[in-house]
């Protein structure tokens, strides 16, 4: 038996989808209308290649239909901090599709194990704002790794802001998508690297594609991007495909 090299090992990616959900009391809780969708086709798209795929998947109803894929549950900011600390060092591509609150009700607002009570007059709920998550695995990574954000954003600053996120967040690269992408089939989205790197300028999808499509053209564009990081892997996936 031999010991496989790097050359002979899948891509592994690190994928986060869904909404999260800051809990108020017992039951209610202040979330966002991400479903998922887009993160599952990715992590079904990629474990399709033969990648090694871990999904930190929110709370949806949805699950990737490939089996292949290993999926871990998070529900709040903190919950997704702790799985990423954990997860981050054995992923060669990190991909933040997750749709994460950047504020959440302050500790001393909540009623974890009971239920705030209707009074009379306004209920003030002070909020506080999340960690950037992403940001916090740019300065943990290693050089070999790669991390893609995602931004939505309304359709008419949708270059100017993703590049203020790559150069804020300091990702590799950033998908916009119009801010209609949320909820929706279709989506028309653009990706575009940090300063310096081939796809600067932006690859746009062939216009409005079905999200299972756009899953296919990421993954792809992805491929692309370990393969300059990578050359030696992605050969070997070349040659078993
Ligand atoms: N993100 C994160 N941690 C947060 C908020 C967002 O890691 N607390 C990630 C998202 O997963 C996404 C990227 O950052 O990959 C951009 O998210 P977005 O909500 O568009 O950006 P924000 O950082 O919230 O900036 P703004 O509110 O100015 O749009």
């Amino acid at each position: 038996m031999t010991t496989p090299t790097d050359a002979d090992q899948p891509f592994r990616l690190l994928l986060t989808a869904g909404p999260t959900h800051e809990p108020i009391d017992a039951v209610r809780y202040i979330g966002n209308r991400s479903s998922g969708r887009l993160g599952c086709a990715v992590a079904d798209a990629a474990a399709a290649r033969g990648w090694d795929v871990r999904l930190l998947l929110g709370p949806t109803r949805l699950e990737p239909a490939d089996p292949r894929v290993h999926v871990e549950r998070f529900t709040t900011v903190a919950d997704l901090e702790r799985l990423l600390i954990r997860r981050l060092p054995g992923c060669d591509l990190l991909v933040m599709a997750a749709a994460v609150a950047d504020y959440r009700p302050a500790a001393d607002q909540t009623d974890p194990g009971g239920k705030l009570r209707r009074t009379p007059g306004d209920l003030v709920l002070r909020l506080e704002p999340t960690p950037d998550l992403v940001a916090g695995c740019v300065s943990r990574r290693r050089e070999d790794q790669l991390i893609v954000g995602f931004a939505l954003e309304p359709a008419e600053s949708l270059l100017a802001s993703a590049k203020s996120k790559i150069e804020r967040k300091g990702v590799d690269a950033i998908v916009a998508n119009p801010l209609e992408t949320m909820d929706a089939e279709g989506i028309e989205a653009r990706l575009i690297g940090a300063p310096g790197t081939p796809i600067e300028a932006g690859i746009s999808t062939p216009g409005k594609i079905a999200k299972t499509e756009f899953a296919d053209w990421l993954v792809d564009r992805l491929a692309e991007l370990l393969d300059d990081r990578h050359p030696a892997a992605a050969r070997t996936q070349d040659a078993d495909a």
